[in-house]
């Protein structure tokens, strides 16, 4: 059964970062704004304890804060070192202004 769960709204997202951090059955999610394509992975960067909501995104693409290891968004795989782990993305449903994830299925 599909479950979504609604976390933030569009407007919710920093126009000076195109990120927000959200949070799916405890775990951070980082939300991005690739020009009105809404995407999300794991917030927490694999290499370290870094969100990337704090990163800088650019061409659609997260560059680390910590480290600056750098990962494509829509397919979570690592761009560059340090990182060498993909991202979990989690799929995305935008109804209106109203932002969704899907959630396992309880
Ligand atoms: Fe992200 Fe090191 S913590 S690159």
């Amino acid at each position: 059964m599909e479950t979504w769960k609604r976390v933030a709204q569009v407007g919710d997202i920093s126009p000076d970062t195109n990120t927000l951090r959200v949070m799916l059955d405890g775990e951070g999610v980082c939300l991005y704004d690739l020009q009105g394509e809404i995407c999300a992975t794991q917030d927490r960067c694999p290499h370290g304890n870094a969100s990337l909501a704090d990163g800088y995104l650019e061409d659609g693409t997260i560059e680390c804060p910590l480290h600056q290891g750098v990962f494509d968004i829509r397919s979570g795989k690592p761009k560059c070192p340090p990182v060498t782990t993909d991202l979990r993305r989690y799929e995305v449903k935008v109804d209106g202004d109203v932002i969704y994830l899907k959630a396992e299925a309880a």
